[in-house]
């Protein structure tokens, strides 16, 4: 970067909206960049903390085809959930939109038009394969097969997430279709591309890459090795029909590529952030942020996601010419679960929307746990065991334990009131102590500093929990709950200076922890607590009144920690059962006639309430609109669905199914469910949009 830098944009990648978001988005990606911008705020930098949900491209309609749902209401669903997730956990996005947004759509159009005009894209008739039994051409994953570079079966057309390499459909070595498993046959078909191969050679790129040597080693040594092999000119439209139409003639049935249109996805979310945002706190308007160099570009990411952020996006930037490229693509490796690798497709994962259920209010616990393990310089794992014992260890006997000490000693000897002291220690072994618990303090609090400057977020969260292992081992070696039957001076100064501690650590813990700074902040009854003031010495005035200790941490319990255990060992035999060759059928129950089955009564329902029915795992207690009266339903689906999951779901009822009650509740009715044989629950509903109360018939 030339100039001086006076603003900092940071960009978290933007999620598909085709499933719920999990811990390993949360540790790659959106935590570091949530760390990072709070850590900004807190200097008293200009930020602007850029999201959105990412819905085009194919993981959403291979979603809307599984879920037999269109690729509209996959995104409505997920864009929803994954934005509620990320609130809840504290990540603090100044704008968080979504690439289906008019605003998106013209933004990403224009930027094709501009790159258009200009003669960037090569227009070349190619061949691309195309399932013949569908019907259509099979961009990015609607085929795989092997990657030619590092042999895994399972690349994808447009990426390999294996070796992260892009590749192009006709790399593959045995392509499948995806839709029908079919080999696929090669048809011509005209498509945009840019040139990347050229782009490389010219003098900006050259310059920009420069820039890869101040770049953490993971993103620098992919990047280079394939820049030496050299890269191919890649299409940036595609022949589909969900996503943005190539705004040009000639393209009808053609959409942008969904990795060209979503990082413009961070351009349009900005400009949606200045004209309807809540932006008062920072200067516009949106060109700013994004074409002036004093503007420094951060983008946070997967490591999958590194050849379209470090070389693709800043290349379109560059050939359209007016805006800025990334400072710096802080790109962390994959966060693993219990020894193998977090999978969708396998349910191999710890959902945060499930996290939340089974932990409410231990939002900053996960937080802790997944900074502490982040996978910042290589695949890191997370096992419930080491939650357990880092909350356990460090949050709640360290940090939790060392402020409840001293809340309770103050409260117990001064009323809550910050004691006066005069003077300095005069015994030996407390000037000794407290000397080191000082050093320990102020070494610790500059070098996290020093660490989040250079988002090195699990050394800096070391360096945090350090400050609190330092006051605890000062309140240990001076045992000021001892000393009060002879020394009270001592006690009253050793009490004084292990509060000016705790406001330390409310302040430090604003980054990692921000629930727990809320409420540390309040036990102390200070506001305005600022970042300045870890260079104080004395934060806590002599008379201030200090608010009621609450307990910081409570201790994570064997039993909690067994149930996510056996629900995973569930999960894994479940993959571990092989899909039998032929269905095992269940025997057919006697003919019945057709007057026996008019007697049931089916109509659609729709789930306008879900809740979990205490004390019960199994049951869900919903409330179905039948078009004409609302129902109260009882269904045993509660490992099968969670209660969000099924918000506006259609769904069939036996409408005249007597009355009864379950748990003290009148159920009234029941819902159709298929089951297959490995004991799953799939609701049963129309496959369109239908009146509430219609008949089944
Ligand atoms: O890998 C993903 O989940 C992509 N949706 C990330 C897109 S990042 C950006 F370019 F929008
Ligand atoms: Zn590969």
């Amino acid at each position: 970067m030339s100039k001086e830098v006076k603003r900092y944009l940071v960009t978290a990648a933007l999620p598909y909206a085709n499933g719920p978001v999990h811990i390993g988005h949360l540790a790659g990606c959106y935590l570091p960049a949530d760390i990072y911008v709070r850590f900004l705020k807190e200097k008293g930098k200009d930020v602007v903390f850029i999201c959105g949900s990412d819905e085009h491209g194919v993981p959403i309609t291979i979603k809307a085809k599984k879920e037999g749902i269109t690729p509209q209401q996959v995104v409505d669903k997920y864009d929803g959930i994954m934005k509620n997730a990320f609130k809840e956990f504290g990540i603090d996005f100044s704008y968080y939109g979504r690439t289906s947004s008019k605003t998106h759509h013209d933004t990403a159009q224009e930027f094709f038009k501009t790159l258009y005009d200009k003669g960037v894209f090569k227009e070349e008739i190619t061949q691309q394969y195309f399932d013949v039994d569908a019907n259509q051409f099979l961009a990015d994953r609607y085929i795989t097969g092997t990657c030619p570079r590092c042999g895994n079966p399972n690349a994808y057309g447009d990426q390999c997430e294996k070796c992260g390499t892009a590749l192009s459909p006709t790399d593959l070595i045995n392509p499948k279709s995806a839709l029908s498993g079919n080999v696929p046959v090669l048809k011509d078909t005209k498509n945009w591309f840019l040139p990347m191969g050229e782009i490389q050679q010219t003098e900006q790129f050259q310059q920009y890459i420069k820039r890869f040597e101040n770049w953490k080693s993971n993103i620098k040594g992919q990047c280079n090795s394939w820049l030496n092999e050299g890269l191919q000119n890649r299409a940036m439209t595609r022949d589909l029909d969900w996503g943005v139409p190539v705004p040009i003639e000639g393209a009808d049935g053609k959409v942008l590529y969904v990795w060209f249109d979503a990082p413009i996805g961070y351009i349009s979310a900005t400009k949606e952030f200045f004209e309807k945002g809540n932006s008062d706190s920072v200067e516009g308007p949106w060109i700013k942020w994004w074409q002036d160099d004093e503007t420094a570009l951060v983008h946070f990411i997967g490591k999958d996601n590194i050849v379209f952020h470090a070389i693709i996006f800043p290349m379109m930037l560059m050939t359209h010419g007016e805006y800025i490229l990334p400072s710096n693509v802080p790109a962390n490796e994959f966060l693993n679960l219990e020894g193998d690798k977090i999978s969708t497709s396998r349910n191999w994962a710890v959902w945060l929307h499930e996290y939340l259920i089974d932990f409410p209010e231990r939002q900053d616990e996960l937080r802790y746990v997944l900074t502490s393990i982040a996978p910042e310089t290589k695949d890191s794992e997370f096992t419930w065991k080491d939650y357990q014992t880092r909350v356990n260890s460090e949050l709640v006997s360290i940090f939790g334990n060392f402020v409840n000490r001293v809340l309770v000693l103050c409260d117990k000897y001064y009323g809550g009131i910050v004691p006066s002291v005069s003077g300095n220690y005069t015994d030996e072994k407390l000037v000794a102590a407290s000397s080191l618990c000082s050093d320990q303090v102020q070494k610790n609090l500059q070098e996290m500093n020093e660490n989040l400057e250079v988002i090195k977020l699990r050394d800096a969260l070391s360096n945090f929990i350090n400050v609190a292992r330092a006051g605890n081992k000062f309140l240990a070696d001076t045992e000021p709950w001892k000393l009060i039957k002879t020394d009270e001076e001592s006690v009253k100064k050793i009490l004084f200076d292990a509060l000016q501690i705790c406001a330390k650590l409310a302040i430090a813990s604003k980054p990692f922890l921000p629930h727990t700074a809320g409420k540390l902040t309040s036990m102390l009854n200070l506001n305005n607590l600022n970042w300045n003031q870890l260079n104080e010495e004395t934060i806590l005035n002599f008379g201030h009144q200090l608010g009621k200790a609450e307990i910081l941490y409570k201790q994570v319990e064997d039993e909690e920690i067994n149930k996510q255990l056996i629900r995973l060992d569930e999960i894994k035999k479940a993959n571990s059962q092989q899909a039998p060759i032929t269905q095992s059928l269940q025997e057919l129950k006697p003919h019945i006639h057709y007057e026996d089955f008019e007697k049931l009564d089916l109509r659609v329902g729709k789930v306008v309430e879900a809740e979990k029915v205490p004390k019960a795992d199994k049951l869900l207690k919903l409330t179905v609109d039948l078009g004409f009266e609302k129902r109260t339903i009882l269904s045993g689906i509660a490992e099968y669905y969670q209660p969000e999951e099924l918000l506006g779901k259609l769904v069939t009822v036996v409408a005249n199914l007597a009355p009864r009650k379950i748990r003290g509740i009148e159920s009234q009715g029941m819902l159709l469910m298929a089951g297959n044989d490995f004991g799953k629950l799939f609701s049963v509903g129309p496959d369109q949009d239908i009146e509430p109360g219609s008949v089944v018939k």
